[in-house]
């Protein structure tokens, strides 16, 4: 049985991370942090959690966990890898989005090249049972060669993006990135905030891949809606388009056309997402006990997915395609800033 930790447990997200525990059977959480005394006791009650400490690094060296959660905000992922890397943790899963933009994700990557923690990224609806589900079925070969994958989001990219971004990923495995040509719109994302999701509000992407598939990913206002009203988290989605037909998932069904056959279905996303997070859970313990069971949201792959939003915003402020892998030039947050407000 491993132990895990998660630092930083006064927000939303951190239940989930706590509450997929019930399906994980090779591990157990048993520390958490905060810097809020009273957040920190209440999570701890709520969860059972024996050991709790105000300060993160302080529980790495005293608690010594095998996997720890990082649950902070996009500003706060180097100074924790670092903290974990000194303190030997072997794994860490992060929330998303990785970074901001250059600098973090650029120093990130050098972090990442002589480091022994194995870190994977936290798009845990890779492990959805449905969508897994989907993308073994693509993998297999049900509709035949790809041509053209379209992903979306009702949210901006650093907060839903990358998810859409990944996914793409997940139905085309093993491919790299060649180009990116994006378009942004909408500064509202980009306002100084304590979560720092900066982001504009609206973008568009086409991507190339290096073997022949074609992407098109759209985020916020101008993804498609998938319920009438609905508010915009709830609109992720992937269209994946082959020589034989199409698989199609969003976060509340799936469809399918395969040699003239139709079939479709419906899910609860909250009952998808808990059994992912586990799964996603699972496959890190998997690692743990593996070198060679590499996560298949580990970093190197989450860095390549981010190189491209970065691309967007770069092929934005440029008007041009942006071949990748590329350097992505400095204070973009900054410039898009300044180009949209
Ligand atoms: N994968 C998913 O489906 C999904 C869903 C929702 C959110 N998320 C992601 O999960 C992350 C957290 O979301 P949230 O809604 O819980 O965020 P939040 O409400 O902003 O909470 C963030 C946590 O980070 C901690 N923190 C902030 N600065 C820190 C620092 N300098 N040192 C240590 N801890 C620090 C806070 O600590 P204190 O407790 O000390 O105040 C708080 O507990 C975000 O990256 C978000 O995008 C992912």
């Amino acid at each position: 049985m491993i132990k895990s930790a998660i630092i930083g447990v006064s927000g939303g997200r951190a239940r989930g991370l706590a509450e997929a525990y019930r399906h994980v059977s090779r591990g157990r959480l048993v520390a958490v942090s905060s810097r809020r005394r009273d957040k920190l006791e209440a999570f701890g009650s709520a969860f059972d959690v024996p050991a709790r400490h105000t300060d993160y690094r302080e529980m790495l060296e005293r608690e010594k966990p095998d996997l720890v959660h990082v649950n902070t905000p996009p500003s706060v992922r180097l100074e924790i890898f670092e903290a974990a890397e000194a303190a030997g943790v072997p794994a860490v899963l992060v929330e998303k989005p990785l970074a901001i933009q250059g600098e973090d994700f650029l120093a990130i990557q050098a972090f990442t090249r002589s480091a022994r923690v194995k870190i994977a990224v936290n798009h845990q609806l890779h492990f959805h049972p449905r969508r897994n589900w989907l993308q073994r079925k693509v993998r297999d070969g049900a509709i035949g060669r790809l041509r053209f994958i379209e992903a979306s989001a009702g949210m901006n990219p650093a907060y839903q993006g990358t998810h859409a971004l990944q996914a793409v990923g997940a139905f085309n495995p093993g491919a790299a990135p060649v180009d990116v040509f994006g378009q942004v719109s909408g500064a509202e994302g980009l306002t100084e905030t304590p979560r720092h999701h900066y982001a504009p509000d609206e973008c568009t992407g086409v991507i190339n891949y290096d073997n022949g598939v074609s992407a098109l990913l759209r985020c916020g206002a101008v993804a498609p809606r998938v319920i009438i009203g609905g508010t915009t988290n709830v609109h992720k989605r992937i269209a994946v388009y082959g020589e034989r037909g199409f698989v199609h998932w969003t976060m509340h069904g799936w469809e399918s056309r395969i040699d003239d056959k139709y079939e479709r279905g419906e899910h609860v996303y909250a009952e998808e997402d808990i059994l992912g997070q586990a799964a996603m859970t699972e496959a890190m313990i998997d690692w743990l006990a593996e070198d060679t069971a590499v996560h298949p949201l580990n970093i190197d792959s989450a860095l390549t997915d981010f190189s491209v939003i970065l691309g967007i915003y770069e092929s934005a402020l440029s008007r041009a395609v942006v071949t990748l892998p590329f350097t992505p030039s400095p204070d973009l947050v900054g410039r898009l800033r300044r180009a949209l407000e």
